[in-house]
This record gives C-alpha cells, sequence and structure tokens, in this order.
C-alpha cells in the first residue's frame, strides 16, 4: 500500500506513467468508466476547497466508484476533539482510499501513519500539494510539450503558496529547468527551499519583485493568489494583497508561446480580460486535474 504526501513520492519513471495514463484516459475515458466499480473514495477536506475535493469526487465517479467525505472540519467530529489518527482508522473500514486536506502541515502524514488505506495529501497548511503539482505538470506536458529547459516564473505569494514549493520540487529533476522568482520581499520563497532544493540541485534562479521587466523571457508564468488565510495580521494582507496584477497590458510584455498558469482561486491576480487569451491556460489546467486525479486513483489502487 501506497501514500503520496508529496510530489516527490513519485520517481520521474512513475510520474512519467502517471502522466501518460492522464493522457490515455483523457483521450479514451469510457474505457476506464468502470475500474473502480464497488470501490470507494472518501474526501476528507478540514479547510475549504472547490477544485480539488470536487476534482477527486468526479475522477472516482467518472471511473465508475462512489464517493463519501466530509468538507469542513465542523462538519465532522474534529469539531468535538477527535484526532487525525483516530478518524483516518474509521475512514479505512468504510473506504478504500482517502484524499485528505487539512490546515495543519503535516497531518495527512499522521493520518497515513494509522491508516489501512492509501491516503493522498490533498494540501496541508503551507506545506505541500501534490496532485496539484501533478495537475501542473499535466498541463505542461500536455501544453509545452515537455519539462526540460524551461524557464519558469512563479508570481505572487511565494513563501505561503504550498502549489509553488510542490511545483519547485517537482521541476528541479529536469535538466535545463530555471526559476524566476517574482514577489514582494516580505512573500519570498522560504530559504529552506532555495537552499536545500534550488541551490542543493544547483538550479539557476533570480529573485525579483518587478513582473514588467522579466515576463518577457518566460516560457511559463505560474500565477498565485496571496493566501489571506495564512496571513497573522489583515494590515499585512491588505497592503500585500494586489502585489501584482496580470492584465492585458502585461501579456503584451509576453512571448507569444508562453503559458499562464494558476492553480485557482484567482481573486485579483490576474485580470478578467486575460481570460480570453489563448495562453491563458489555468482553466484548462483545472480540468486536466480530473484525469490525473483518475490516474491516480488506479495507480495507488493498484488497478492498471
Ligand atoms: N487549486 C486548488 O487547490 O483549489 P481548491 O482550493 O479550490 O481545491
Amino acid at each position: 500500500m501506497r501514500h503520496i504526501m508529496n510530489a516527490l513520492d513519485l520517481s520521474k519513471d512513475e510520474l512519467d506513467d502517471l502522466i501518460s495514463l492522464a493522457e490515455q484516459i483523457m483521450e479514451n475515458p469510457q474505457k476506464y468508466a468502470e475500474c473502480c466499480k464497488g470501490k470507494k473514495l472518501a474526501t476528507c477536506f478540514y479547510e475549504p476547497s472547490t477544485r480539488t475535493r470536487l476534482s477527486f469526487e468526479a475522477a472516482m465517479i467518472n471511473l465508475g466508484g462512489s464517493v463519501l467525505g466530509f468538507s469542513s472540519a465542523d462538519s465532522s467530529s474534529a469539531a468535538k476533539g477527535e484526532s487525525v489518527a483516530d478518524t483516518i482508522r474509521i475512514i479505512s473500514s468504510y473506504a478504500d482510499i482517502c484524499a485528505m486536506r487539512h490546515p495543519k502541515e503535516g497531518a495527512p502524514l499522521v493520518a497515513s501513519m494509522y491508516s489501512s488505506i492509501p491516503v493522498i495529501n490533498a494540501g496541508d497548511g503551507g506545506h505541500n500539494h501534490p496532485t496539484q503539482t501533478l495537475t501542473d505538470l499535466l498541463t505542461i506536458k500536455n501544453l509545452k510539450g515537455r519539462f526540460d529547459h524551461l524557464r519558469i516564473g512563479m508570481c505572487g505569494d511565494l513563501k505561503f503558496g504550498r502549489t509553488v514549493h510542490s511545483l519547485i520540487d517537482a521541476m528541479v529533476r529536469y535538466p535545463g529547468v530555471e526559476f524566476v522568482l517574482i514577489s514582494p520581499p516580505e512573500l519570498k520563497v522560504p530559504d529552506y527551499l532555495k537552499k536545500e532544493t534550488l541551490d542543493g540541485n544547483r538550479i539557476p534562479y533570480e529573485e525579483v519583485s518587478d513582473l514588467d521587466a522579466v515576463i518577457g523571457s518566460l516560457d511559463i508564468l505560474y500565477m498565485t493568489r496571496v493566501q489571506r488565510e495564512r496571513f497573522f495580521n489583515e494590515e499585512d494582507y491588505i497592503r500585500l494583497k494586489d502585489s501584482f496584477i496580470l492584465d492585458t497590458k502585461k501579456m503584451k510584455l509576453a512571448r507569444e508561446d508562453m503559458l499562464v498558469l494558476h492553480p485557482l482561486p484567482r481573486v485579483n491576480e490576474i485580470s478578467t480580460e486575460v481570460d480570453n487569451d489563448p495562453r491563458a491556460v489555468y482553466f484548462k489546467q483545472a480540468e486536466f486535474g480530473v484525469y490525473i486525479r483518475m490516474a491516480l486513483i488506479l495507480t495507488l489502487l493498484e488497478l492498471v
């Protein structure tokens, strides 16, 4: 039995297999429509979600399985003080696989230690969000055609943005990848990630605070929202929330083949006028999330 806590839990070869399976599912979804008949997915979400929870549920339903779960801590016995360890012991006897989101970093890992079914981290605090990373990778592979030799701009809240951390972790494994880290000084990528992951793998990167100055050099621009729920101080959030707004004026400075990704939800950081630009692929990216989660469920349940 296998759990997924971090995108790096999958080797490069396993990742290639997963992406290839997701693309096969995209091409012929009918072929997989009954693969999970009789299987149940539990979605245990202690924190709000639209895409991750519903795309997991859509994925299991598309595979012919069923779903159960809760969408907030308040609607589970966590509100009465039940531990994650006790909850997953119970869920293990109700379902075959579990996707868990939790505001506390490491909570899904704790769950995995007490679980007798595969547990997938669906986002833990500001730490990791591996299935978003898998979604991002499928988007890059499908729309850009490669992972290597890409100049990737990460823009916005790079301190609390767990999707940024997970994507950096995954992309450093490919040759010729470099990063431009675009954020206000207060929201820079954490030092541990720069030291261990970027410096540790000799990945070229620069830290800047001016999007206009670098947008023209990027293959991919990964926008993120400033994460209000992670701030201790509302004043700081208000001061920083509109640090970057991608609009059509900025898009004119970008290459014709640059892709704009965003894990969503968007707040103000991408103007809606950008949505019709063919380089804006964030809605397509959310759609890809269903296929990669279908592939992941099949793989963890050893049905392929
Ligand atoms: N991208 C993402 O995790 O979205 P949700 O918070 O809506 O699940």
